[in-house]
């Protein structure tokens, strides 16, 4: 039987509606908790620079409410490696960011940027955490990631969620690839971006695949159905999957 697959739940999207207004409603602790309390396996939160939604106050208070797992996105910036440094989390996902992106749109350019990334990754993983990086599903970034002594690597499903058609098949085969690549090399591949209800589970049926963070959808459902229900269904189809 294949191991079972991890969903780390992506609250930044709370704290987006928090912020809308100011104040501290609906607040990112409690939808941390919920996620500990139906069986999520651990919370991501992305750190942006412009703090448009998670804010450094909200790490201190999710990693005191939960026992689960801290996943912290951040740019690999001067700044966000003290703040990691700071705050210990479980685990560091160094992801590209654009001001001007609406979200995470594509993958960090690992290969390109071995000299900056390399004393970042090696000084996050001397403090003890496990440093993943979000990369396209291309075979020039694992091995960037293999040159990096990354012990993860979490593989950009984007392009997979927006495909159509014939490319759907084309795309789920490129994360097949290079989950299997990146765990033949002894490289933990975890996956994610713009998974749903309907998409998640060819690729929660990759079996090499540890790990899924999830985020957009699962904050959208929980409008109409409540965030636990969110969750429940999602973990139901992933093992489903499997
Ligand atoms: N993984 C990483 C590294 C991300 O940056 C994001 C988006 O913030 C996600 C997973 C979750 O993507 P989505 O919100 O589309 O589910």
């Amino acid at each position: 039987m294949t191991a079972r697959l991890r969903l780390g739940v992506n609250i930044d999207h709370v704290a987006t509606v928090r912020n809308a207004r100011g104040g501290d409603h609906p607040d990112p602790v409690r939808a941390a908790q919920i996620v500990a309390d139906v069986g999520g396996d651990g919370i991501t939160a992305h750190l942006r620079e412009d703090r448009r939604h998670i804010r450094d106050e909200d790490l201190v208070r999710i990693q005191a409410a939960t026992d689960l797992p801290l996943n912290l996105e951040m740019a690999a910036t001067d700044e966000m490696v003290a703040i990691a440094l700071r705050h210990r989390p479980h685990a560091v996902c160094i992801v590209p960011e654009r001001r001007e992106e609406r979200t995470t749109e594509g993958g960090l350019d690992a290969a390109g940027q071995h000299n900056r990334l390399a004393p970042i990754v090696a000084r996050l993983i001397d403090a003890g955490i496990r440093v993943s990086l979000f990369i396209a599903p291309e075979p020039r970034q694992i091995d960037a990631a293999i040159r990096l002594r990354a012990p993860v690597v979490e593989l950009h499903t984007g392009e997979y969620a927006h495909a159509s058609g014939d490319a759907v098949a084309f795309e789920l085969q490129r994360i097949s690839n290079m989950a299997a690549l990146a765990a033949h090399n002894g490289i933990e591949p975890h996956a994610g971006h713009g998974l749903t209800f309907d998409n998640v589970q060819p690729v929660a049926a990759i079996a090499q695949l540890a790990e899924l963070n999830i985020g957009h959808y699962l904050i959208g459902e929980a409008i109409f159905t409540g965030l636990a229900d969110a969750v429940r269904r999602m973990r139901d189809l992933m093992d489903a999957a499997r």
